[in-house]
């Protein structure tokens, strides 16, 4: 079976993790740049100074593109670069360098699909409350009306935020990303109400101004369980837990979607943060409901669950030596196939998977090429189980493999390879790895091939 004519396969990055030049051409500070070089935050001391080069090998980057087959790459804006103090005058170097990028793109054939916000947060707007001040969402929207001015004669693809789960759980929870704080839970569940604002913001301004009818979408990251078996108990258990707000945490589904689907905030959410969800109005889910055109998944792993006494989600243990990857995030393509049909039951959208892929640790072998197969079978079996999530009629869009290439995996530094690319840090040398040659293939047969 193939997939469906206009599917996108693409590969993703974001400006962060493999752009580099972070002070040339007039960009500003990131809360990245500032986080990365206190000692202490990143394996190894690395940081995304350099990275993949890719502002500077952007054309030979986007040929791979082009020899790997890919039909779409979304890849994310640095707000900075393009505002370098968050707001207020716009930095016309760094609005060409992406210029030029689409430009390279369209002319080779591959559709570029833009990411408004991929966690590097202006630092100078840190300085003035971050995500905790109420004009973030207004900030948020200026910097988006910059950017679709200047690209939405050819770009017509939009996600506005890369999953909040994380830069809020894991940029204003836990402390172990930039920006690093460690905030109570009223702070936290403040900061991602207002990044949900600048979500609507950012879409009222997409629909706004564009010039080319726009298509606009997210890209959460919640956490997909699937049932342990397919009794029909597990299945509503794991439905049941797909669709939970737990009280530890920020890693669930409904909290984030239900206000940009719905337009509130879950009942079982409220209940359970309780005083500590924000106070929001009307007029907030107001602006946080627009409609978008599709619902993206950021999905590489999930969680077995079984139904318990009562039919209650219980966790499921894989047994030892379950395959895993160099995160030791575990191996369970079944993610694949629950996690659009849970989400695509509750939020009615069509589904597209904007981030899935493995880490691993490859290395260029003794004939010049890398052997990665793992991470074929990584493709094979999650892709296989996405075909039969669209066997069933489940309206998926498109697969984006997490990554184009090799680049700066946040906390983690460079020891994690999840790129499709292999890239030696010391001479920005890109090989295309087994998968990129195998997923040229499957990309040329429209999945017939898997
Ligand atoms: C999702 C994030 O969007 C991306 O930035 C990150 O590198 C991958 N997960 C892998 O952790």
């Amino acid at each position: 079976m193939s997939f469906p004519d206009k599917f996108s396969w693409g590969a993703v990055t974001s400006a962060y993790q493999i752009e580099g030049a972070w002070e040339a051409d007039g960009k500003g500070p990131s809360v990245w740049d500032m986080f990365t070089r206190r000692r202490g935050h990143v394996w190894d001391g690395q940081t995304g100074q350099v990275a993949c080069d890719h502002y500077n090998h952007y054309k030979g980057d986007v040929a791979l593109m082009a020899q790997m087959g890919l039909n779409a790459y979304r890849f994310s804006v640095c707000w900075p670069r393009v505002m370098p103090s968050g707001t207020g005058a716009v930095n016309e170097a760094g609005l060409a360098f992406y210029d030029r990028l689409v430009d390279e793109l369209l002319a080779a054939g591959v559709q570029p699909w833009v990411t408004l916000f991929h966690w590097d947060f202006p630092y100078q707007l840190f300085l003035r409350g971050g995500w905790l001040n109420p004009e973030s969402p207004a900030w948020f929207a200026k910097y988006t009306a910059a950017v679709v001015d200047r690209l939405s004669d050819r770009v017509t693809h939009w996600v506005t935020l890369n999953e909040p789960q994380c830069f809020i759980g894991l940029g204003h929870a836990s402390g172990e990303h930039a920006p690093g704080l460690k905030l109570d839970l009223p702070e936290v569940l403040l900061a991602g109400h207002h990044a949900l604002l600048a979500h609507g913001r950012a879409v009222e301004v997409i629909r706004e101004r564009a010039k080319k009818k726009p298509i606009v979408g997210w890209s959460p990251a919640g956490t997909i369980y699937y049932p342990a078996t397919e009794s029909s108990e597990d299945i509503a258990a794991a439905r049941v837990a797909t669709n939970s707000v737990w009280p530890d945490g920020v890693w669930n589904n409904r909290w984030w979607g239900d206000p940009v689907v719905f337009g509130n905030y879950p009942e079982e959410g409220l209940r359970v943060y309780g005083a500590a969800a924000p106070r929001a109005t009307k007029a907030d889910f107001k602006i946080i409901q627009q409609p978008i055109d599709f619902y993206g998944c950021n999905i590489f792993q999930g969680e077995a669950i079984k139904a318990g006494p009562g039919g209650a989600p219980t966790l499921a243990p894989l047994p030892p030596g379950h395959p895993r990857t160099l995160y030791l995030w575990s191996q369970t393509p079944e993610a694949l196939y629950w996690g659009p049909k849970f989400l695509a039951e509750t939020y009615k959208l069509p589904i597209v998977i904007t981030e899935c892929g493995m880490s691993n640790c490859d290395m260029v072998g003794h004939d010049g090429r890398v052997h990665d197969q793992v991470r074929i079978e990584f493709m094979i079996s999650y892709l296989l189980q996405l075909r039969r999530a669209l066997a069933e009629g489940i309206d998926v869009r498109g697969y984006f493999n997490w990554s184009l290439m090799d680049n700066f995996e946040w906390q983690e530094g460079y020891k994690h390879r999840f790129g499709l690319i292999h890239v030696d840090y010391a001479t920005q040398r890109r090989t295309l790895k087994d998968s990129a040659h195998w997923f040229r293939e499957v990309i040329v047969s429209n999945g017939a091939a898997l």
